[in-house]
This record gives C-alpha cells, structure tokens and sequence, in this order.
C-alpha cells in the first residue's frame, strides 16, 4: 500500500492525500474544483515556509475580512478584486468574438432597481462636479443598431462616492438610471464627469494594500450594463484616459479597448443647445454586443 493510499501525511505527498481523501465527493465540480486548488496552495505553502506565526497572521486576516463583510458590504469581493481574481473570472467567461465591445468589473455599487428614465435624462441629483453629456449607439457586430436595448448606468459622484455610500447625504438613485435606445439604436443622456476615486479602505483590503505599498484608487469610470434581446449581456465601463490612475487600477479593470474622449466644450453656442451656460464634457461612444450563444 502506498502511503497515499494509507492516508499518511508527509511533506512530499501532503497534496495528493487531502486530494485522495475527496475522492468519493458526492459533489465531483467541488473534487474537480478543490483538487488544483489544493495542489497550488500546498506548493505555494512549501516555496513560503510560513512560520506558525505568519500563518496565524494569514489566518487572522481572513477571519478580519470575513468580520468586515455586512449585507452591503463584501470584503471577500473586494479582496478577489485587488488580487485580479474578479477580472481573470470575468475574462474567462466573457470571450467575445471580434469586433464585440469588452466587458469588465460588476463592481460592488450596482442596483437592480435604478428608476427607468427617457433619453437625454440628467442622473446627477446632487448638481456637483462638471457637467457631462454621453451619447452613442448600440450596435451588433454586423453594424445594425439594437433598438429598444437597455443601458443601466451608474457612477460616483464628483466627490468620488456611490449614492449607497452616503445614504442621507446623496439622493436616492444619484447618478444612476436605466434608459432604452430608440430605433436607429441611439442613446443619449446626461451625468458628471467622472473622477477617479478609492475602493473602500477602512478594512483588511485597504491594510493588505498599504502594506503591499499599493494605493486603492480607481481611474475614473461609468458603469454600464447593456442588454438586448438576442443579444449577449455587456458588463463594462468606458474610462477617461487622462486619468492619473488610468495604468495603476485598483481592481485591474482597465481595458484599452475601453477608453473614451472626454471633450471639453467651451462653445458658448454648443454649451446653449445642450442646455448648459457653462463648459460641459462631450462624449461619444458606442458599445457592440456579441451574438447570444
Ligand atoms: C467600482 O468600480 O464600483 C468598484 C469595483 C471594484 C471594487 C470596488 C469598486
Ligand atoms: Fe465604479
């Protein structure tokens, strides 16, 4: 009998015995799942050589990150995120064939129930920050515009807060909405420019970061979700370019395909047709939805 198959426990074969030990797993995606798992930490485990108190550490900054979660609150994500996990998982699931607009983070701040509002809406409630006017098309990648697709949007606003955030300071739905593209498959309405802004760093993530000499900011960014029948579902930002973070993403979310122009207007005449007596922020930009499976 092998010691793998008497169960014994050494250090050269201390993987393939917690792996045999799962062998007869009722669930075989979580032995499938576990066993790579297993393999790679053990290895990991055996090139660290923790000593018992840097383990314990370990130990104790997971049990921290558990302790921060709350029901609006997901340390576990955040850490997935700043350890590039969330958008390895996401490029796994989300190859798209040419020409199809990339996606990114979900990010924690989404809302299922953002009011639905007509095209060329204002989201920004709290009238901060510099004003901004996004419009383009949605299309296929045969070039067709998708009438009717929905476009969930939503942003910090210019103090570099989500409206859950501050609940009581910001309105409700600050700088969020849902809007419908018409029949040539445009879309169009107004928000903030935005700025770049910190993850939340008051728990174990923002300790992890300092300590690792990282800072926690995201370049600045517009979240969108964009759905249509017959049509894969896009979970994506598009980014400012001259942010000074644009190469240094907190969460790796950047994409160069997800760029945008963020044009300054100074025309006084084009600053009058869009409603503003100021300069405001132009930006044009059109997303292409993959095929449904
Ligand atoms: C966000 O962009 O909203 C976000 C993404 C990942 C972690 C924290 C915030
Ligand atoms: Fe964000």
């Amino acid at each position: 009998m092998s010691s793998i198959e008497e169960g014994y426990f050494t250090e050269e074969t201390s993987a393939d015995v917690v792996i045999g030990r799962n062998a007869k797993a009722r669930d075989a995606r979580l032995a499938e799942a576990l066993a790579p798992l297993i393999r790679h930490l053990h290895a990991a485990v055996k090139e660290i050589e923790p000593t018992q108190e840097e383990w314990f550490s370990a130990i104790q900054f997971l049990t921290a990150t558990g302790h921060t979660c709350t029901d609006w609150r997901q340390e576990f994500i955040l850490l997935s995120d700043v350890m590039g996990i969330s958008m390895l998982v996401d490029a796994i699931n989300n190859r798209k064939p040419s020409g199809a607009s990339e996606s990114t983070v979900l990010g924690p701040f989404h809302l299922p129930d953002a009011p639905e509002l007509p095209l060329g809406s204002d989201i920004c409630l709290d009238q901060k920050g510099e004003p901004m006017v996004i419009r383009g098309r949605i299309l296929g990648i045969d070039g067709q515009p998708v009438a009717g697709a929905k476009i969930d949007v939503w942003q910090a606003n210019d103090e570099g807060f989500y409206d859950v955030q501050q609940k009581g300071i910001q309105p409700d739905f600050n700088l969020r909405g849902v809007f419908r593209t018409n029949a040539a498959g445009e879309y169009w309405f107004k928000g903030v420019k935005p700025k770049f802004y910190p993850i939340p760093q008051d728990g174990p993530v923002g300790t992890l970061l300092n300590a690792l000499g990282r800072h926690p900011y995201r370049p600045a960014h517009l979240h969108y979700i964009v759905s249509a029948e017959g049509f894969q579902t896009l979970t994506t930002h598009i980014f400012d370019p001259d942010d000074p973070y644009i190469n240094s993403d907190a969460v790796f979310g950047v994409k160069a395909s997800l760029m945008a122009r963020f044009q300054r207007i100074d025309d006084a005449a084009e600053q009058a047709a869009n409603g503003y007596d100021r300069p405001f922020f132009k930006v044009v930009h059109d997303f292409v939805l993959a095929p449904a499976a």
